[in-house]
């Protein structure tokens, strides 16, 4: 059941990641989709809708497969803040549960203004929608954002826990669907090469960017109330951290692999006010040629103080990563649009080439790359001989990027995440102590900037983001890898 039927996302990933599992043979028969919102509309509206959707997505919507997945598709208008309203919607889904030998399983995706996720589970539950059939499962699987700060967050998920239980709760975090992130797991936990040495012992730093190239386009209504800590910090960038800084699990399961990031971000250093202050940087891009600066742009007020940029220094305060920082950033209106992540090793504590008469350049640090979008590969950088007479070093890499035809195959993140969801597999969700933490750690750094007047704009449209990010990471003595 979708709530939020009509909307943007469901059109534009959810119905046709739905499509790509059906083709997939991972839905068959025994399945019913009910679009719901507060639109009147037929049946065949709805499915003339979802017909537009998978063409818009590039399917083929006219042929026989298309159709036989489009009329397993029924819709209802509702009013979530209606209570009477849900009766209705369990005799739809009751009647779908018949048709369809459903035997009571249900996933009720919100995909819609998160102030009424209580209000939605709530009435799920005490209006009769969720199925009492004990070997049957109920889930609720809820886009972001999860809260607009910890005490937000703790109000919802105690709203939600009312209903649902932990393990029926899958909160999206799309980057979590990405095939490079899931491969973080694969990386560190497959090879002993790059296990043995992931640690404060090898690894100088580490980096994270999420680099957009466009402004806040049309969305600027929600971002101007949350901003790039909100948007992009609090759920992605330490869903990744704490992929990168998590011990390894002690098996490849939902519950394990949870229980390890926890850990990691119990231990991740909550700033006081001073460390808040230096150890984190914002901006907000200013204007280019025709294109006007943030706060110019529609529905953006024009004294703004609202961050379109974010960098900062991430410590942990564990024996793995003690003295070892993780430097992000993310911020739109940049010079590209890509994220990676690069792991900066130590460079050898003698370099036994620089000797007073050689001419070797000085040892490269090794650099493992991970890149995550829009290619995805992996890269390592090590030094290594230069093919020419005498004896000099140089840095070389050893690449491996997933090829065209391989990455036209893999899964978008939400058709892995909507078969996730129907596995019951909450690996790539966040959990609520997750959120939670992570809620903890940016609100400090929140409670400091809305102290201090920013002097905005201060980056121009195209670049890396603001002065302050660079003097961020040379103040400890090092430097982005990725640099214009
Ligand atoms: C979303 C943010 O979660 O992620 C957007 O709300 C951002 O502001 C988007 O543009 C980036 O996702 P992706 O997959 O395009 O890198």
């Amino acid at each position: 059941m979708f709530f939020g039927g009509t909307g943007d996302l469901a059109y534009r990933k959810l119905y046709p990641s739905l499509f790509n599992l059906y083709k997939k043979g991972n839905l068959r028969t025994h399945f019913a989709v009910l679009g719901t919102s507060r639109q009147t509309m037929t049946d065949d509206k709805f499915r003339a809708a979802i017909k537009k959707s998978l063409a818009d997505s590039g399917n083929r919507a006219d042929s026989k497969e298309a159709s036989d997945f489009i009329s397993h598709f029924y819709y209802q208008a509702h009013d979530v803040t209606d209570t009477a309203h849900y009766s209705v919607l369990k005799d739809a889904a009751e009647k779908l549960d018949k048709k369809y030998k459903l035997q009571g399983n249900r996933i009720f995706y919100l995909s819609m203004a998160p102030q009424f996720f209580g209000t939605i589970a709530q009435d799920l539950k005490t209006q009769g929608l969720m199925s009492t059939n004990k070997d049957a499962f109920n889930r609720l699987v809820i886009e972001k954002p999860f809260g607009r700060d910890y005490d937000s967050a703790k109000q919802l998920n105690d709203a939600l826990s009312k209903s649902f239980e932990e393990e029926q709760i899958f909160r999206i975090d799309h980057y979590l669907g990405k095939e490079m992130i899931q491969n973080i797991e694969a990386l560190r936990f497959g090879n002993t090469l790059v296990e043995s040495l992931w640690n404060n012992r090898y690894i100088d730093n580490i980096q994270v960017t999420l680099s957009e190239k466009l402004g806040v386009e049309e969305r600027a209504s929600y971002y101007d109330n949350s901003g790039a800590l909100r948007d992009m910090v609090q759920n992605h960038i330490m869903q990744i951290v704490s992929l990168l800084a998590m011990e390894q699990p002690v098996a490849f399961t939902d519950t394990d692999i949870r229980a390890e990031k926890v850990k990691a971000l119990r231990s991740l250093r909550v700033y006081n006010v001073a460390d808040a202050a230096t150890n984190f940087v914002r901006g907000q891009y200013g204007a280019i040629d025709n294109q006007p600066d943030y706060r110019h742009e529609d529905n953006v007020p024009h004294d703004s103080t609202t961050e379109t940029f974010v960098a900062g220094k991430l410590l942990f305060d564990n024996y793995r990563w003690s003295g070892t920082p993780f430097y992000v950033r993310t911020g739109k209106m940049l010079a590209d649009k890509f994220t990676r992540v690069d792991v900066v090793f130590k460079k050898p504590l003698v370099d036994i080439f620089a000797f007073p008469q050689s001419q070797s350049t000085p040892l490269a640090a090794n650099v493992l790359t991970i890149f995550v979008e829009p290619h995805a590969g992996f890269s390592l950088q090590l030094n290594a001989k230069t093919a020419d007479a005498g004896f000099q070093t140089e840095p070389i890499k050893l690449d491996y990027m997933v090829d065209a035809a391989k990455s036209a195959e893999t899964p978008e993140p939400y058709e892995r995440l909507l078969h996730d969801v129907l596995k019951g597999d909450g690996t790539n969700f966040s959990s609520w102590p997750e959120v939670s933490y992570a809620w903890k750690f940016v609100d400090q750094i929140r409670r400091v900037w809305d102290l201090q007047e920013p002097q905005f704009p201060n980056y121009t449209p195209h670049s890396m983001g603001p002065a302050a990010a660079e003097e961020l990471i040379q103040r400890d003595h090092r430097e982005w890898i990725y640099r214009l």
